[in-house]
C-alpha cells in the first residue's frame, strides 16, 4: 500500500509500506477521501509540538471497513465510515467526565499515530462511525472539521437571540457559522477576516455581516453600529485576538477560544471580571461524531460549501502547497485515494 509520510520536518515522501493488519479491537479502513487541515501542514513543517516522526498524516478521512481485528464483529466489514481521531484511555479523570479529547494519554490519529493519508489505515473499532447513504463519499471526511464546531458550541450554548461574532473565516470559522445558523438558529452572526474572498465565503456560509478588519478594527466597526456581541468565538487564533474579543463582548457574554499559540497574550482580570465574561476553550471533539453525522444527513449543515478543491492523493504536495499559500482561492482541499 502507498502512504503519505512525513519522514522528518520538511520531508514528505509517498512510501510503499507493507499492508497494515488491524490489531485486536481495531478495524482497517480502505481510505477513499481525506481532507487537508492546517495541522497536517504544521506537522509537515515541524511546527506541531505533539508530532513524532516518521508519521502518516491525515485525521479527516472516510472509507470502507475492509478487515477487522480480533474481538470486532466481522459484520462491520463493508461499512462506510468516518474516523474520530481522538484515541483515549477511558479511565483517567478527563475520560471519566466525558472529555476523552483531553485524555491524559491522548493519542490523535494522524498526529501521535499513523493517520489517513494512505490507501489503508487502522483505528480502534469504536472510533469508526458508520455514515448513512445520504452523505456522499466525497463529503463524509468533512464530518471531523464540523465536530470542532460542535464541540465549542456545546460549551457556548448559543441561542437564537445571541449576537455572535466570529474572528476568522477559514475552515474553522465557516463551520462555526454554519452550526450557529443551521443548528442553533442564531439570528445575527457577524464574521471578521482580512481576506475579501474569505468574507465572501462567510456570506455564502450564512454570515449576516462580514467585516473586513484589515484597515479598520472590529472594535471600531462594531462601535459605529452600537453592537455588543453576546457570543464571541476566536477561529483565527492570533494571540492578540483574545483581548479584543473580551473588550468588544457584552457584559455576561461567552467567549470561546480554539488557538494553540505558545505566545503570551495580555488581558487584564478587570476586563474579564467586570463584565463577568465566561471563557471557554475547546480542543478537538468529545464524542461529537454521531451528532454531526445527524446534522449533515438532516441538511442542517452543508459541507459542500467549504470544499473548493479535490485532488488525487499522489498530488499531495501540490495540494498542501495550494492549501497553505492560496487562502483566497482555497478553503477545504480533499485528497482522493
Ligand atoms: P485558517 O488559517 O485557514 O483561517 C484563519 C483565518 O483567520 C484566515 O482567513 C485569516 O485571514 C483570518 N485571520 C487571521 N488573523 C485575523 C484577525 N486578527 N482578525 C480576523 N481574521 C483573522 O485556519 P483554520 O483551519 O480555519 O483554523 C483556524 C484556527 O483554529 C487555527 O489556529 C487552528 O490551529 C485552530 N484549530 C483549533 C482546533 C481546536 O480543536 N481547538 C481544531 C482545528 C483548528
Ligand atoms: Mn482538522
Ligand atoms: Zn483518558
Amino acid at each position: 500500500m502507498k502512504s503519505i509520510v512525513i519522514q522528518q520536518p520538511g520531508k514528505l515522501v509517498i512510501e510503499t509500506r507493507p499492508m497494515l493488519q488491524p490489531a485486536p479491537g481495531e478495524v482497517r479502513i480502505k481510505v477513499s477521501y481525506a481532507g487537508i487541515c492546517g495541522s497536517d501542514v504544521h506537522i509537515y513543517h515541524g511546527h506541531n509540538p505533539f508530532a513524532k516522526y516518521p508519521r502518516v498524516i491525515g485525521h479527516e478521512f472516510f472509507g470502507h471497513i475492509d478487515s477487522v481485528g480480533e474481538g470486532v464483529d466481522p459484520s462491520r466489514i463493508g461499512e462506510r465510515v468516518v474516523i474520530d481521531p481522538v484515541v483515549s484511555c477511558g479511565h483517567c479523570y478527563p475520560c471519566s467526565v466525558g472529555r476523552p479529547n483531553v485524555c491524559s494519554e491522548l493519542q490523535v490519529i494522524g498526529v501521535h499515530r499513523d493517520g489517513g493519508f494512505s490507501d489503508y489505515a487502522v483505528a480502534p473499532a469504536q472510533n469508526a462511525y458508520q455514515v448513512p447513504d445520504s452523505i456522499p463519499d466525497q463529503l463524509a471526511s468533512m464530518v471531523e472539521p464540523f465536530t470542532i464546531a460542535a464541540n465549542i458550541t456545546a460549551f457556548l450554548k448559543p441561542t437564537p437571540t445571541d449576537t455572535a461574532l466570529i474572528f476568522g473565516a477559514g475552515p474553522m470559522g465557516l463551520t462555526v457559522i454554519q452550526v450557529l445558523k443551521g443548528v442553533y438558529g442564531v439570528q445575527k452572526v457577524i464574521v471578521a477576516d482580512r481576506i475579501e474572498e474569505r468574507l465572501q465565503m462567510a456570506r455564502e456560509n450564512g454570515a449576516d455581516w462580514a467585516i473586513n478588519n484589515q484597515h479598520k478594527s472590529v472594535t471600531e466597526q462594531l462601535a459605529a453600529e452600537n453592537i455588543r456581541p453576546t457570543l464571541v468565538i476566536d477561529a483565527a487564533c492570533h494571540p492578540s485576538i483574545l483581548q479584543e474579543a473580551i473588550n468588544v463582548a457584552s457584559p455576561a457574554a461567552r467567549v470561546g477560544m480554539m488557538g494553540f499559540s505558545g505566545e503570551a497574550c495580555s488581558i487584564t482580570q478587570q476586563s474579564i471580571t467586570s463584565k463577568e465574561i465566561s471563557l471557554f476553550s475547546s480542543r478537538l471533539n468529545s464524542h461529537r461524531f454521531p451528532q454531526v453525522i445527524e446534522w449533515m444527513s438532516e441538511g442542517k449543515i452543508s459541507p459542500e460549501k467549504l470544499v473548493t478543491h479535490c485532488m488525487p492523493g499522489e498530488d499531495v504536495e501540490a495540494a498542501m502547497t495550494l492549501f497553505e499559500k492560496d487562502q483566497r482561492a482555497c478553503c477545504k482541499v480533499l485528497l482522493k485515494f
